[in-house]
């Protein structure tokens, strides 16, 4: 069956940057659906070539060295433009017509991309289900929907109401790029396609397990926005805690987009709500020095942009267990880390080269950059009596796999057209996560406790970040990519 890929805000950042190339990657590598067409809708008035013209320069710019204009001048062939305005319903009748004639009435799948400022989203999706555009008698029909989500779980709600008003859950496509990305998926290999990880991944073995998502970046052209939003609803409600669901979710009976959903939901509803008392004892928050200077960004601004949070699961496996979540700009590098951090031996036998820093057994997941894994483990220290030294096993996707690692963005979007929601977030996950968001945001707003503690760009986050975690006998893995 025939495909379209209509795009809403198809003048904007994300389409250059993101969706075009990881459609232009995907027809390069011959897995899109045969007969996919891409129709962009936004307000610029471009013609189709005039479009067309700009996306190979910008796919040329972001797709790297892939980029073959032979390969690009047949995708482009595919891609249409339809200028319209989302708050003009007419426009959407003009889309309709458009679309109808493109299709030439032959049944086709579509998937309606929001690509959009998030306040375009409830007028698109009621204009879409008012022109009949979510009515799947003429073939599949799905909406593939950005991040932020709602701003709270109010907004959220909100939002899956309007959602629900014009399509049902089964079309609808939550994003969070995370999951788009090779390694999150590989924890999922790691842990259930596998015997020897399973067994101990609980609180028997598992003393604590560390999310860090650093940054070195600042918030640059972005700190408009970022300031109304804070670390908490960029980054924490989204990308960490997929990261933890993924790490802490039992083996779904089937690997389908339902299952795998009951299982990551689970996780959510177990944790311990984060009240005012907990947010005082649990919580770190910091803003980098200089932030204030940004340009949009208020004078006064509270807005934190660093966290590290303590959550807690109830569950049997993870009973007793922290999982600490951290993540900030203007970090001391680009890293995303999951570390498991096992328990000591129940009884020590050897001992280490240097005992104050005698390590347990750690896994190290490395997201991004240099995806791969490091198993750390102690070994003996050759010629030394028996003494011990922490060594590591490596993976890394590079070595094992060669080529260039896809961008999250290929999957999804592939996953998209071909109907398959395993790694999107249901409507029930995303308001599970503002629930727990929500009292934290409340709480660091009112009365504004614990401190907005400061730090210096190119560091860890506050040095109470660090003081934090030694107060709990416990240590950050503060190293920066350890694959490289
Ligand atoms: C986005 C956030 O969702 O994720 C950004 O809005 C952040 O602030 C980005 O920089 C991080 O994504 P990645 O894939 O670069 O880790």
């Amino acid at each position: 069956m025939p495909h379209t890929f209509v795009i809403f805000g198809a003048s904007g950042d994300l389409t250059s940057r993101k969706l075009i190339p990881a459609l232009y990657n995907l027809h390069r590598k011959k897995r899109l659906p045969a007969e996919t067409r891409v129709v962009g809708f936004s307000r610029t008035p471009y013609t189709h070539e005039a479009w067309r013209a700009e996306l190979a320069e910008s796919t040329a710019k972001f797709a790297g060295p892939e980029f073959d204009p032979a390969v690009w001048n047949a995708f482009a062939q595919q891609i249409y433009y339809c200028p319209g305005d989302i708050g003009h319903g007419e426009d959407f009748s003009k889309l309709k017509d458009e679309l109808a004639k493109l299709e030439g009435n032959t049944p086709s799948t579509r998937v309606y991309y929001l690509s959009t400022a998030p306040r375009f989203y409830e007028p698109a999706i009621k204009h879409l289900g008012d022109h009949g555009l979510a009515d799947e008698s003429q073939g599949k029909r799905r909406l593939v929907i950005e991040k932020p989500f709602g701003t709270d779980l109010a907004t959220a709600k909100q939002l899956n109401i309007s959602l629900h008003n014009s399509f049902a859950e089964h079309q609808v496509y939550r994003i969070d790029h995370y999951l788009g990305k090779e390694t999150v998926q590989n924890l999922l290999v790691l842990r259930f396609g596998n015997t020897i990880f399973e067994p101990i991944w609980n609180r028997n073995y598992i003393d604590h397990v560390q999310i860090t998502v650093a940054e070195e970046v600042e918030v640059g052209k972005r700190a408009g926005y970022y300031d109304t939003a804070g670390v908490v609803r960029d980054m924490i409600q989204n990308h960490l805690l997929q990261l933890v669901m993924i790490t802490a979710m039992e083996a779904p009976v089937r690997y389908a987009a339902d299952p795998v959903r009951d299982e990551k939901v689970k996780v959510l509803l177990g944790m311990k709500p984060l009240t005012p008392e907990r947010v005082q004892t649990d919580t770190v928050r910091g803003q980098y020095q200089g932030y204030l200077a940004h340009e949009g960004v208020a004078a006064n601004s509270q807005t934190a942009t660093f966290a590290a949070i303590k959550l807690w699961i109830d569950n049997w496996r993870w009973q007793g267990v922290p999982f600490y979540l951290r993540t900030g700009k203007a970090m001391s590098c680009r890293t995303t880390q999951i570390v498991i951090q096992f328990r000591e031996p129940p009884h020590m036998l050897f001992t280490s080269s240097n005992r104050a820093n005698a390590e347990a057994n750690r896994l190290v997941v490395q997201v991004q950059p240099n995806e791969g894994m490091q198993l750390h483990f102690q070994t003996k220290v050759p010629d030394a009596g028996m003494k011990m030294r922490q060594t590591d096993l490596d993976f890394s996707y590079q070595r094992e796999f060669k080529g260039s690692i896809p961008d999250s963005y290929q999957r999804l979007l592939l996953d998209a057209l071909e109907g398959d929601a395993s790694l999107f977030a249901r409507a029930d996950e995303v308001e599970a996560a503002w629930a727990l968001c929500d009292p934290l945001l409340a709480a660091w707003n009112d009365p504004g406790l614990p401190k907005l503690l400061p730090y210096d760009p190119g560091h860890w986050g506050p040095l109470e970040s660090s003081t934090w975690m030694e107060a709990q006998g416990r240590q950050w893995f503060d190293t920066c990519p350890v694959l490289r």
